[in-house]
């Protein structure tokens, strides 16, 4: 018998005392948004949907049209959502205040709509990537503090997922309580329970970077992969990149292994953008019996300085973070 994420959602709410009614509906937003960006997407070839949309983000980024188009889908959604007080998204420079009224507005949502933008063109996989947070106790429906709101290490996370639009289209999410794993079933148009418990391996057969960038890394990068490569965990590596960071990170959590996007002379402090990428992975990967490191520390523990900050992001099986954080303590 089906168990559709509401459902299973209800069932947590039972027994996860402060998982509320607001949270359920919070999460059929995103789920609604994204069933919409997923039929967009099956049909990209046959409408108007690809390419570029002509404006540049806050990130400095060409949007494509299914950036704007996914942006607007769970702006709609969660702008809809009971309980819902702001949204942070890739997409725009400041926070969307939905509900500031302390008695409603309890959450905010963080996300990245569209993730692996270069890849829409190529129908190759692409993602959205989101991540909740508790509003701050006994803040005022003040507008001028709402992006100071999401300044939150991702050890506060209340929820973090993705839904990755593949061959099938799949819901993967936390809310502290383990790795749920969902699959859209066409015929019904609901998201049903495929993974009551995704668990990373402890070491894997790959690792996922972009090596063109190698010669920009720090030295400690470049060892590392030399090292791996040649058998210093035991096994020898394939290499494997998509270039869409869920669907890189999604194979990761499945096969185990390693995914890094180091600093580089382009991005001194990693491309990646800490609040709706590598904290919501973060948090997947950690609930999952993995690691998310910098050469620094624990992703989760970053504490956030302004809501689009990047960050170097090394993600994966526990046996090869660590033997990067020993590498780095090691090279020093
Ligand atoms: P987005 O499409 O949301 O802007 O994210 C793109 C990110 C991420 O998906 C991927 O891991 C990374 O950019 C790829 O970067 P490179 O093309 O520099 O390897
Ligand atoms: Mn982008
Ligand atoms: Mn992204
Ligand atoms: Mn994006």
């Amino acid at each position: 018998m089906i168990i559709t994420v509401q459902q299973h959602l209800l069932q947590q709410q039972r027994n996860v005392s402060e998982a509320t009614g607001r949270f359920t509906w919070l999460m059929h937003g995103i789920t609604l948004a994204t069933k919409m960006v997923e039929s967009k997407i099956r049909s990209a070839g046959l409408t108007n949907i690809l390419g570029a949309y002509g404006e540049t983000n806050v990130q400095g980024e060409q949007q494509q049209k299914l950036d704007v188009y996914a942006n607007q889908a769970l702006l709609h959604c969660l702008g809809l959502a009971e309980g819902v007080a702001a949204l942070v998204s890739e997409e725009d420079a400041n926070p969307i205040t939905v509900d500031l009224n302390p008695d409603n507005g309890k959450y905010l949502v963080v996300f990245d709509p569209l993730d692996g933008s270069s890849n829409i063109d190529v129908n190759v996989n692409v993602g959205t990537i989101f991540s909740v947070l508790r509003r701050p106790e006994g803040t005022e429906a003040n507008v001028g503090d709402v992006a100071n709101w999401a300044l939150q290490p991702g050890y506060k996370q209340v929820a973090a997922g993705y839904v990755l639009y593949g061959p099938s289209t799949i819901l993967v999410y936390t809310a502290g309580n383990g790795v749920f794993g969902f699959t859209l079933d066409p015929s019904v148009g609901a998201f049903v329970l495929t993974n009551e418990k995704m668990c990373m391996p402890e070491q894997g057969p790959y690792y996922s970077t972009n090596e063109g960038n190698a010669h920009d890394w720090p030295e400690v990068y470049r060892e590392y992969i030399r090292r791996i490569t040649s058998g210093a965990l035991g096994q020898p590596y394939g290499g494997r990149y998509i270039g869409s960071l869920v669907a890189d990170f999604h194979r990761t959590l499945h096969k185990g292994g390693v995914f890094l996007y180091p600093p580089t002379k382009k991005t001194p402090g990693g491309k990646l953008r800490l609040l709706y990428e590598a904290n919501p992975l973060a948090f997947i990967a950690e609930q999952a019996g993995g690691m998310a490191v910098t050469e620094t520390g624990r992703i989760l523990d970053i504490e956030p300085t302004s809501i689009h900050q990047r960050t170097p992001f090394v993600v994966g099986s526990m046996v090869e973070v660590k033997a990067f954080k020993d590498l780095v303590a090691e090279m020093g």
